[in-house]
């Protein structure tokens, strides 16, 4: 929560689905003021409309430079509280086979738009100071087979979140990452089909407990911070 009266507010990607949607949930129940980005207006007004309070959507392509330009412009300079990177995408393949064009939307989407977003409204976080929160992956912390592309962007995540956090840490912004294990959720359906497997939700992670430790992050007493968390099925 911000150090003073003011309404904490949020800038949540990925809000109109999964994780991300779970911690837009969750932070408008805590009381934050909440943007959701996302491309579909319908499925952010829906995850809005569920979560009532104070969520805003706004509509923006994160793999298209002038959209982070334009989604920082609507940010601003005002104090932000949370910058929460949770969109994402993934295309599981062999190295053999891999498509230049997934490699690029998995770099695009995963690492170079929170990093480049991050960069914009680093003045906005200090301004607070603020948290950022980076949804990395299990498979930021181990890469398998077929999963090389997607791997590669999240260790890479990873490496901005660490350096990130040695930068800010004399501007008093903090830096999480979380690794959620497999998560119900759209990706991991996708993921499922990937792997010719029939989609069995028992067993995955709730996306609400991912968001419960976003939440328990931004929610830990200064100045302690919480660097890395890891969310695994039992
Ligand atoms: N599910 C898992 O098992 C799992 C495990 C570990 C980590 N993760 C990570 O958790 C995060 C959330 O994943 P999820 O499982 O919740 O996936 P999801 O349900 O498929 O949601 C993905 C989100 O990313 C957004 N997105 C994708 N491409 C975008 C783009 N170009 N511009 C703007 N938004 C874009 C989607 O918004 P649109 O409405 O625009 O499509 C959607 O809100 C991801 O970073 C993922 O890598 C997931």
């Amino acid at each position: 929560m911000s150090g003073d009266d003011r309404r904490p507010r949020a800038l949540v990607t990925g809000g109109s689905s999964g994780i991300g949607a779970a911690v837009v949930a969750a932070l408008a129940a805590d009381g934050w003021s909440v943007l959701a980005v996302g491309r579909d207006l319908g499925r952010l007004d829906a995850v809005a409309a569920a979560a009532g309070g104070d969520v805003v959507p706004v509509v923006a392509d994160l793999a298209d430079d002038a959209d982070l330009v334009r989604l920082a412009d609507r940010v601003g300079p005002a104090p932000l509280d949370a910058l929460v990177h949770a969109a994402g995408v993934i295309a599981l393949a062999p190295v053999a086979d891999v498509e230049p064009a997934d490699l690029d939307a998995q770099w695009r989407v995963n690492l170079r738009a929170p990093f480049l977003l991050t960069r914009a409204l680093l003045p906005a976080l200090r301004a607070a100071p603020g948290d950022v929160v980076f949804v990395n992956s299990g498979a930021g912390l181990r890469a398998n087979a077929g999963w090389s592309g997607y791997a590669a962007s999240k260790f890479g995540l990873r490496a901005l979140a660490d350096a990130l956090r040695a930068e800010e840490r004399t501007h008093g912004v903090r830096v999480t990452s979380v690794y959620p294990g497999r998560t119900d959720t759209p990706m991991q359906r996708q993921v499922f089909a990937a792997e010719a497997r029939r989609y069995d939700p028992s067993g995955l992670v709730p996306p609400e407990a991912v968001a419960a430790h976003v939440l328990a992050a931004l929610a830990t007493a200064r100045p302690a911070c919480v660097p890395d968390v890891e969310v695994r099925p039992v």
